[in-house]
C-alpha cells in the first residue's frame, strides 16, 4: 500500500458568496483571527505526515503563493527592528521539509475539474483533497485521523458529518450501510439533491483521500450540478468500481466558505487566542447586556 504524502488544495473557485472581499483577494487567505484559512488546511495536512502541498491556484491567488514563500523584505526589516517573535512567525508558516506545487486552473469549471488539474503532479498515487473553507477544529487532525483509517483499510476515505435535511441541497449526500466504528462503506453519492429526495443527511464534507483511479473517472465526467464537473459525479463512477467509505471526523467544523460560519469560527478562534481571549469574552457579555 502507498503511503500519501500529496494534499491537494482547490483554491481556484471564485469565492461568490464573500464578495467584495473575494473580488481580487482568495478567499482562502481570509483570516482565523490572524492566520488564513489555507494555512490552518496545510497545517493539518502536514500533521497528517504529507510532504508535497500541491495548490490548484487561478487568477487573484497570487497571494497564496506568497504566502507561503520566503519573505526577504518583511524578514530583513523585523531582524532590524529586533521583532525575533514576530520574525518566527513569519518563517514557521510552512516547516522546512514540505514542498509547495502550484498548478493552474484556468477557467473556474468546479471541484472535479480543479483536482483533474493536479493530475499530472499526483501522478499513479493516493492524495489527499483538502477544502480550506472547510475549517475542522480538531485534536488531532481531521486528515490524521482519515490516514489511519486509509492504511487500516486501503481504499479511499471521504469526511461526512449530519447536516439539517433543509441544507442537503448544498452539500454531496451519501448513502451508506451501517456504520462499523467510524466509518461505512458508501452506497452511493449525489451531489446538492432537494431535501425532498436526499438519501440521507450525511454530508460530505472538505477532506477526501482518493486513490489514482479517480483521474480516470474525473477524466469522463461531464458538468452536472450547476454547470460543474463535480468531482462527487466521479467518486458515485469510483463507488461502482472499488470501496469508497465514510468518516465521520471527532471535532466541530465550520463553514467558512459562508458568511456565518467564517464569524463562528473568528469567535471561537478569538475566545481561546492568549491575546485577545479575555476581551473578547467581556466584550460578547457587553453586547449581549446591551441586547
Ligand atoms: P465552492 O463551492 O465553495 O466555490 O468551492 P467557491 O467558488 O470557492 O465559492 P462560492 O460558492 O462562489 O462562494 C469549493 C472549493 O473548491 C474550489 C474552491 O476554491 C473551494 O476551495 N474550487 C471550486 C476550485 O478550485 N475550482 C473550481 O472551479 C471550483
Amino acid at each position: 500500500m502507498k503511503r500519501i504524502t500529496k494534499a491537494v488544495f482547490p483554491v481556484a473557485g471564485l469565492g461568490t458568496r464573500f464578495l467584495p472581499v473575494t473580488k481580487a483577494s482568495p478567499k482562502e487567505m481570509l483570516p482565523i483571527v490572524d492566520k488564513p484559512l489555507i494555512q490552518f488546511a496545510v497545517e493539518e495536512a502536514v500533521d497528517a505526515g504529507m510532504t508535497h502541498m500541491i495548490f490548484v491556484t487561478g487568477r487573484n491567488k497570487r497571494a497564496i503563493e506568497d504566502h507561503f514563500d520566503k519573505a526577504y523584505e518583511l524578514e530583513t526589516e523585523l531582524e532590524v527592528r529586533g521583532k525575533q517573535k514576530l520574525l518566527d512567525v513569519a518563517r514557521e508558516v510552512i516547516p522546512s521539509h514540505v514542498t509547495c506545487i502550484y498548478v493552474r486552473q484556468a477557467e473556474a469549471l468546479g471541484l472535479g475539474h480543479a483536482v483533474l488539474c493536479a493530475r499530472p503532479v499526483v501522478g499513479d498515487e493516493p492524495f489527499a483533497v483538502v477544502l480550506a473553507d472547510d475549517l475542522i477544529d480538531s485534536s488531532p487532525g481531521a486528515l490524521k485521523e482519515m490516514v489511519d483509517v486509509y492504511e487500516r483499510q486501503a481504499c479511499s476515505v471521504i469526511a461526512v458529518e449530519h447536516v439539517a435535511r433543509e441544507e442537503t441541497s448544498s452539500y454531496g449526500i451519501v448513502d451508506c450501510g451501517d456504520a462499523v466504528g467510524t466509518e461505512r462503506l458508501i452506497n452511493a453519492i449525489v451531489e446538492k439533491p432537494d431535501p425532498a429526495v436526499a438519501p440521507s443527511t450525511l454530508a460530505v464534507v472538505g477532506r477526501y483521500l482518493l486513490t489514482a483511479e479517480i483521474f480516470d473517472e474525473l477524466d469522463g465526467v461531464t458538468r452536472g450540478a450547476g454547470g460543474e464537473i463535480q468531482l462527487t459525479d466521479a467518486i458515485a463512477s469510483l463507488i461502482q468500481k472499488q470501496r469508497v467509505l465514510a468518516y465521520s471526523f471527532n471535532g466541530k467544523r465550520y463553514d467558512c466558505g459562508s458568511k456565518l460560519g467564517y464569524l463562528q469560527a473568528n469567535v471561537q478562534f478569538g475566545l481561546r487566542h492568549p491575546e485577545i481571549a479575555d476581551e473578547l469574552r467581556a466584550f460578547l457579555h457587553r453586547i449581549e447586556n446591551e441586547g
